[in-house]
């Protein structure tokens, strides 16, 4: 054993981190914009469909592995899926997944994070009254440069304070936050949820109800419900939303005893980040902008910009059609909750790299804490400065898409086939304050694993397209513009460039594993009762 002591505060506490973990940026800006390029109605069906079937079988998965690798001293899960097949050294290496997907994310996240500090800013210091609707988006855009020096500025004190957080532990500093954090978040998603379904056509500007965007989002539509693109959209959600096949489940409940509920607490977390996905997520951005601009002008906006678009370049404009003093405060409500559900996702992704230096080799708490913050500093600062060259985006599809669905494919085979599917459902039941239905054995073993390799190789055309830049170079062909032509190509370059960083940092972390189970063999740690 490691020795280390460090554990929960309490059940609520553990709760809210936890549902803290997986209620984020992408319940509010990416759920919804994923709901309507998918058909809108259409989607909501195969999303609730992926949740049972993949999103509560996974999270019984990651917290029973969690809890079992944490009773035997191992907190990341290389050394977690190591003490399941202590025999088979391959499930040391599909564990580096879930340190580098913490780190690549965290990257490109905090910066995401450390924006709506800066919005919040902007909106009670009226920056954008009187702007009209291209002016706020133009500053996102100016904001989103380098040389906004307000943009560094926030993104550093946004790091610091991540880190610092994460530098006083799980009860001191983790599970504050999330008691804090959660009450507000959905005291403020319920604030603007309200507004934006009771918004009138006709009142402050706006030409439609609000809830005819609500209608669009929820009038199931059965006509596109077996288009394979749909589904692999819904399950992408579902892990992303989850925060599922990253890692941060297994770190935060491998600081459980073995006797602890797993089965309660992840329905718990689970269905709280539904909640706020689905009841808040949906009634707040597309309402609102279906509010001003219509179904079909909504649409347009989502597929110019996407939810980031939504969330940053026409919300702040939109507030400002409520008077002054209603615009500065839903300006603070909306980004405030932004950076609510970001902190408490981003602290989560700190926790698995500070848990295997802490247990390989022996780093204090401040010091792990103080060098995770120093390597998602370098790692994300090519994503500020080449931001524009699709650097974010590239980490994000690669660290945050695809990382994700291979991580859980392969968890799933260890977990029912390789440990094995009664070893496994005596962890997921023992200590539970539920009764775990029995159907959920036959669907970890089959179902979801058949769910997981359909997503993967129906995923497959797209990721070549991807490796093999379609897209851009389909652009080059067809613009006549020698500067967008030229713009296009260093793109290509950074987004190669960004690959090359994503699997430096991946063999990288590979390295230091097998640098710490060579630690292991010498010291002799390597039995899993030990
Ligand atoms: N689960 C986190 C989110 O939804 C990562 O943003």
């Amino acid at each position: 054993m490691s020795g280390i002591q460090e554990s929960w505060g309490s059940r609520l506490g553990l709760v809210l981190a936890m549902a803290g973990n997986a209620v984020g940026l992408g319940n509010f800006l990416r759920f919804p914009v994923q709901a309507v390029q998918n058909g809108g109605g259409a989607f909501i069906i195969p999303y609730l469909i992926c949740f049972l079937l993949m999103g509560i079988p996974l999270l019984f998965v990651e917290w029973s592995m969690g809890r079992f690798g944490g009773v035997r001293g191992n907190h990341s899960t290389p050394f977690i899926m190591d003490s399941m097949a202590p025999k088979q050294f391959i499930w040391r290496y599909v564990g580096v997944f879930g340190i580098f997907t913490n780190l690549a994310v965290a990257a490109y996240y905090c910066y995401l994070e450390s924006w709506t500090l800066g919005y919040m800013w902007y909106s009670v210091s009226g920056e954008f009254s009187g702007m009209t609707a291209a002016e706020v988006a133009g500053l996102f855009t100016w904001y989103t440069g380098f040389d906004a020096i307000h943009n560094i500025v926030f993104w550093i004190l946004c790091l610091v304070l991540n880190t610092w957080i994460l530098s006083k532990g799980l009860s001191g500093g983790i599970e504050k936050v999330a008691k804090i954090g959660m009450p507000l978040l959905i005291f403020f998603g319920l604030i603007l949820a309200i507004r934006g379904v009771t918004l009138q056509g006709g009142e402050d500007g706006a030409i439609e109800s609000g809830t005819v965007g609500l209608n669009f989002l929820w009038n199931p539509d059965f006509s596109t419900i077996w288009t394979p693109k749909v589904w692999l959209a819904a399950a992408g959600q579902i892990f992303f939303t989850l925060s599922l096949g990253m890692g941060s489940i297994h770190c935060y409940a491998s600081y459980l005893r073995s006797r602890d509920d797993v089965a309660l607490n992840a329905m718990s977390a689970g269905w709280m980040n539904e909640f706020v996905e689905v009841v808040l997520g949906g009634a707040i951005i597309i309402p609102i902008t279906v509010g001003y601009f219509g179904i079909d002008g909504m649409k347009e906006l989502v597929n110019q910009a996407g939810g980031l678009g939504l969330g940053f370049r026409t919300l702040p404009y939109l507030f400002q059609q409520w008077g002054p003093t209603l615009a500065a405060l839903a300006g603070l409500a909306w980004f405030g909750l932004l950076f609510f559900a970001g902190i408490t996702s981003s602290l989560a992704m700190g926790t698995p790299v500070m848990g295997f230096l802490r247990d390989e080799f022996g780093w204090k708490m401040k010091s792990s804490a103080w060098l995770f913050g120093a390597m998602v500093f370098v790692l994300g600062l090519p994503t500020v400065a080449f931001f524009h060259y699709g650097v974010f985006d590239e980490y994000d599809y690669w660290a945050g898409t695809v990382s994700l669905v291979v991580f859980a494919t392969l968890e799933i085979i260890l977990f029912a086939w390789v440990f094995g599917m009664d070893k496994g459902w005596a962890e997921i039941t023992r200590g539970a304050d539920i009764r775990v239905p029995l159907i959920y054995k036959f669907i970890i073993k089959y179902v979801t694993p058949a769910f997981l390799l359909f997503v993967f190789i129906g995923s497959l055309p797209e990721i070549w397209a991807m490796l093999t830049h379609r897209e851009i170079l389909h652009q080059i062909t067809i613009t006549t513009d020698q500067e967008q032509v030229e713009f296009l190509e260093r793109k290509m370059w950074f987004v190669n460039l960004s690959r090359f960083i994503l699997l430096a940092v991946w063999l990288s972390i590979a390295g230091v594993v097998y640098k710490a189970y060579r630690k292991r063999k010498k010291t002799g740690r390597l039995d899993p009762s030990l």
